[in-house]
């Protein structure tokens, strides 16, 4: 049995419909159970269950840091051995001067109560994800131009289902305590390359606006760290590609024109 905190989100569903094509026993966390799917195999929780091993998404909202330190406080007595925990890309490795709400001195305080906490760990820190890019649907439907804080900066951005394959690999097999892995896709690409692949996908053109980063261009609880991010992202500073992925699941991460034309079209159809 695995458990899947965050099960209903961006990584965890696909965690979790990995897991199940793999045969394994899923409980999927959720504070709606349901939203959580009838599937073979699948039960629906709302607290920490027995389990083999446990992913731990730290909610994008950025809950406080006792959130984690209830869960690997339930994860214990339950006694499940491992976890799994999703970061981010850029989090630093030690003590650091980074302020306080920077993400990475988030992510910071949950990777080093997880490492203190006693449990089998292993760390996830993916780039940002293609999914990201959903999020300019309501523009593209209404043919506005899409504002763009990041520039022409690259980065290596990655299919979630990618994250979920590592993710379904280290919490299943062995050799893995104590590890880090930085996640991408196998590709550099910037905002208005994603833009002209989407424009080609779609079949229609599409206007993209630069914009110096600033807090009120992202939603209100993550606008800090959001433009911190856009900053560097703008000044080549998440230009990363790692090989991880591959190592880890033995296949090549997809390109992100491979996700869009699977998630675009039904996006915009759908509309
Ligand atoms: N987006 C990126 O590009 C990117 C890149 C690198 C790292 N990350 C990291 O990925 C993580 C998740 O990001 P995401 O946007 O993709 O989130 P998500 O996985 O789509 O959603 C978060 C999940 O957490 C649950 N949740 C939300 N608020 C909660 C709360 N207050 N208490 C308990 N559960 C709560 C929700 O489940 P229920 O509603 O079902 O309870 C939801 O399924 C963040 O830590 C972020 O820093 C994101």
């Amino acid at each position: 049995m695995i458990l899947v905190t965050g099960a209903t989100g961006t990584t965890g569903s696909a965690l979790v419909r990995d897991l199940l094509d793999r045969g394994l026993e899923v409980a999927a966390m959720t504070r709606d159970p349901a939203r959580v799917p009838d599937r073979p195999g699948l039960t629906a929780t709302t607290v920490v269950v027995p389990a083999d091993a446990m992913y731990l998404l730290p909610p994008a909202a950025r809950t406080p840091l006792d959130h984690e330190e209830n869960l690997l406080r339930a994860a214990k007595a339950a006694g499940i051995p491992r976890v799994v925990r999703l970061s981010a890309i850029g989090t630093p490795d030690e003590d650091h001067d980074l302020p306080p709400g920077h993400l990475g001195a988030w992510h910071f305080r949950g990777e080093r109560t997880l490492r203190r906490s006693g449990l089998e760990w292993t760390v996830l820190r993916p780039t940002t994800f293609a999914t990201n890019s959903l999020a300019w649907a309501p523009d593209i439907r209404a043919g506005r131009p899409i504002v763009n804080p990041f520039g022409d900066g690259k980065q290596g951005v990655i299919d979630p289902a990618d994250i979920a394959a590592v993710a379904a690999e280290v919490l299943t097999g062995d050799g893995h305590h104590e590890l880090i892995y930085t996640l991408t896709g196998p590709e550099l690409i910037s905002v208005p390359e994603q833009l002209a692949v989407l424009a080609e996908i779609l079949g229609r053109p599409l206007e993209v606006v630069d914009r110096e980063p600033a807090p009120e261009l992202f939603p209100s609880e993550i606008a800090e760290a959001a433009t911190a991010g856009a900053r560097l992202v703008r000044a080549g500073g998440n230009a990363v590609v790692t090989p991880d992925v591959e190592k880890l699941t033995s296949r090549r991460p997809a390109m992100f024109r491979a996700w869009a034309e699977r998630a675009w079209p039904a996006v915009i159809d759908g509309a």
